[in-house]
């Protein structure tokens, strides 16, 4: 499948697009076994143009508003799961909490609409693919942009944390990257108005939502989160970032999660020996189990990591921390 000139390619380079005779003779196009489109070359006003993500439950499109001459992104659910209410609901639910948000590292969010049956997010469209796409490229391509872009996404987290809300899915594919550093955070289904303690214990039980490589162990626990959750999820991040693994893997879920509960977080310089130790103990703290033995906020995390060098021997051309605003 071919993506169009600087425009990202499809999530996973094994996702394969078929076009030909279903079961009924009629001629459809998959990928990877989900159909791409019924039929429809619009959804609301939005004309598809380039299909870029096929989730679990959503696909995701590069499409063209024709009245206002825009490219937007347009979060659509799966054939499957059109008609499913929880889906409908937390699809509408990622329109009501971030359409509010108004900053630059925030992805806009314009529309939560319903056409020909199918529930969709019409939003700001980002050239640039998501970070887990960018780790898999090596680090040496983008370690000139490593300062930059955790700062940017360390800018994204303390906006949503500041309006009162916890994002509960910080991973690297919830943030996306541009070529020159520039970063969004995205995907908002399982944020979160952090609330006061006792509220926490009171409200029904939630089911335990998140990714498991990247999950705090008071997210795994249900227990109440705040800000502080998230910063466990961005050290996670972070240290694939620069470590091109994330700091816990586990044969399985429950191996993975009783790592995160119970072992040590490893050392980055472990993993790349041209991390400086300040950095990699300030990566450690933020990964400590018990949030208060990590820091208070993401500010304080930031301040922490700007008066450090990342690398032991800087990459040609870093971007330096006169160059990024915190
Ligand atoms: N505004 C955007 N511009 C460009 N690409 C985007 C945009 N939003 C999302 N993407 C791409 O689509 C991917 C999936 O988006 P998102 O995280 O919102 O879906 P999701 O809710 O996680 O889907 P699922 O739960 O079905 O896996 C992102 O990782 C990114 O590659
Ligand atoms: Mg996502």
């Amino acid at each position: 499948m071919q993506g169009f000139p600087g425009q990202p390619r499809p999530a996973a380079s094994n996702r394969v697009l078929t076009i030909g005779p279903n079961e009924q003779g009629i001629v459809t196009a998959t990928v990877s076994g989900h159909p791409v489109t019924s039929a429809a070359t619009f959804i609301g006003p939005y004309r598809l143009i380039n299909p870029v993500y096929f989730g679990a439950t959503t696909q995701l499109w590069q499409a063209y508003h024709d009245a206002t001459h825009r490219y937007i992104a347009l979060k659509f659910l799966q054939e499957k799961f059109r008609t499913d209410r929880e889906q409908i609901r937390s699809l509408r639910w990622e329109y009501q909490v971030a359409s509010q948000f108004d900053d630059e590292r925030i992805i806009k969010i314009y529309e939560f609409n319903i056409d020909k049956g199918i529930p969709y997010l019409a939003m700001e469209w980002f050239s640039g693919g998501n970070m887990k796409s960018l780790i898999r490229r090596g680090l040496p391509e983008y370690a000139h942009l490593v300062r930059k872009i955790i700062f940017q996404c360390i800018e994204g987290v303390s906006y949503l944390h500041r309006q009162g809300y916890v994002h509960r899915d910080i991973k690297p594919e919830n943030f996306l990257v541009s070529n020159q550093g520039d970063v969004k955070l995205i995907d908002f289904a399982l944020c979160r108005k952090m609330a006061p303690r006792i509220l926490w214990y009171l409200r029904p039980k939630a089911k335990i939502q998140g990714t498991c490589s990247y999950m705090s162990p008071e997210q795994i626990l249900n227990k109440p989160l705040d800000g502080r959750a998230d910063l466990y999820s961005l050290a996670c991040t972070i240290f694939e970032l620069v470590c091109g693994k994330p700091p816990f893997t586990g044969q399985n879920q429950t191996e993975l999660l009783n790592k995160h509960l119970k072992a040590a977080p490893p050392p980055p310089e472990a993993y790349n020996p041209n991390l400086t130790p300040e950095f990699s103990r300030i990566l450690q703290k933020a990964l400590a189990k018990r949030p208060a033995d990590r820091f208070k906020t993401i500010g304080e995390f930031a301040g922490a990591l700007y008066d450090v060098q990342i690398f032991k021997e800087p990459p040609v051309g870093e971007v330096t921390p006169e160059m990024v605003s915190v």
